[in-house]
């Protein structure tokens, strides 16, 4: 075992972060004050394309063959050893649990081998704190967390506090994304295809309904917009190139009216407990488009909070993130034990912070 380092007194603190909870494999090293030292991701979105989804096994395997390799280049990028380390942040759930697992014995064994803590990560606690590690955006604030598997608004109150107001009841927006994409014969992931055609299209030639739009509360549903979108599919079948940027034009702007009417929902809600100027942090793989952005940037600034959202390369899955989660829980002490268990299922509301 390699020796443990001694306090550092003002040197930064470095966590190296590992990400495996889907189609991404990815390492990075952050430090303390905001600096990602390294930062690498390799998509296996050619693995999975001709599938039109991710296939959980061929995922875990991809993971195998490349994480000790994106592991040590991070390392290199870095230009750090595995004595410099003050902890290795892994993440253990929510995900598929093939991949999960592959990442995070992974990060036991660095951390064993190091001598340095497990930081066992919340994927989704990895996106809520992204805008943090990007643009040191201070607790409390109002988090739309818009991902693929995930579709939630939840007043952050500090790390490990958080609780939800919203969240969808059947699709999460990346997954109406991805399977309108596939409706359309576009490719997969759907989301970043959805939103180049619909810069061609025209929203107004073909209207959707709007679910939820108006009602009370601030949950979200997707499922009957796909259905609309299948719907007008059938009837106009074989597509045009035109239509087919249409329909993607007109499905995106009903997402950003949902998103920003369920988000101003949210916002009352938020400012109840929080006086004041807000802050709205928009993260995970959909807060990468740019549409959405702006419309709900609009309405932040129509209710007084600031939206601020993590550039693009942090919005998607990266372990930059991860590494920053295991930054705040080292600080404030909340490491994991080298038996922590890797999790399918792991709502952010189980979470704990630093005791009060
Ligand atoms: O956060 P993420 O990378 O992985 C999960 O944790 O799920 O999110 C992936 C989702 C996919 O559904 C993908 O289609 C969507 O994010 N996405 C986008 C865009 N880029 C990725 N959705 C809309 N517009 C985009 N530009
Ligand atoms: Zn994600």
């Amino acid at each position: 075992m390699l020796e443990r380092r001694q306090p550092k007194g003002k040197e930064p603190v470095l966590i190296l972060g590992i990400e495996t909870s889907c189609d991404e494999t990815a390492a990075a090293v952050v430090n303390d004050r905001r600096e990602i030292l390294a930062n690498v991701v390799a998509s296996q979105v050619l693995d999975h394309q001709r599938y039109g989804g991710v296939v959980p096994e061929i995922a875990a395997r991809a993971h195998v063959t490349h994480l000790d390799g994106l592991i040590a280049r991070a390392m290199r990028d870095a230009k750090i050893t595995w004595a410099q380390l003050d902890g290795v942040a892994a993440t253990a759930g929510p995900g598929l649990i093939g991949g999960v697992l592959v990442g995070l014995v992974t990060g036991k064994a660095i951390a064993a081998a190091a001598g340095v803590p497990l930081i066992a990560v919340n994927h989704l606690e990895g996106h809520a704190l992204s805008a943090r590690l990007a643009a040191g955006v201070a607790y409390p604030f109002l988090l739309l967390l818009v991902t693929g598997g995930h579709c939630q608004l939840v007043e952050v109150a500090s790390l490990g506090r958080y609780r939800q107001l919203g969240t969808t009841i059947d699709d999460a927006v990346g997954e109406a994304f991805d399977k309108v994409a596939r409706l359309l014969g576009l490719g997969y992931p759907g989301g970043p295809e959805i939103e180049r055609a619909a810069l061609a299209g025209v929203a107004a030639r073909v209207p959707l309904p709007r679910p939820m739009v108006g009602r009370q509360g601030c949950d979200f549903s997707f499922s009957g917009l796909k259905t609309a979108v299948r719907r007008v599919v059938e009837e106009r079948s074989p597509l045009t190139p035109q239509l087919v940027n249409d329909i993607a034009a007109s499905f995106q702007s009903t997402v950003a009216e949902v998103l920003a009417d369920r988000t101003a929902n949210a916002m009352a809600m938020f400012r109840e407990r929080h006086p004041g100027p807000g802050r709205l942090v928009v993260a995970g793989g959909v807060a990468a488009n740019s549409a959405l952005r702006t419309r709900l940037e609009q309405t932040a600034k129509r209710h007084g909070f600031t939206m601020i959202a993590p550039p693009k390369e942090l919005c998607t899955d990266n372990a930059a993130m991860i590494a920053w989660a295991g930054v705040e829980r080292l600080q404030a002490g909340l490491t994991d034990g080298l038996d922590a268990a890797g999790r399918a299922r792991w709502p952010l509301a189980e979470l704990v912070g630093p005791l009060q």
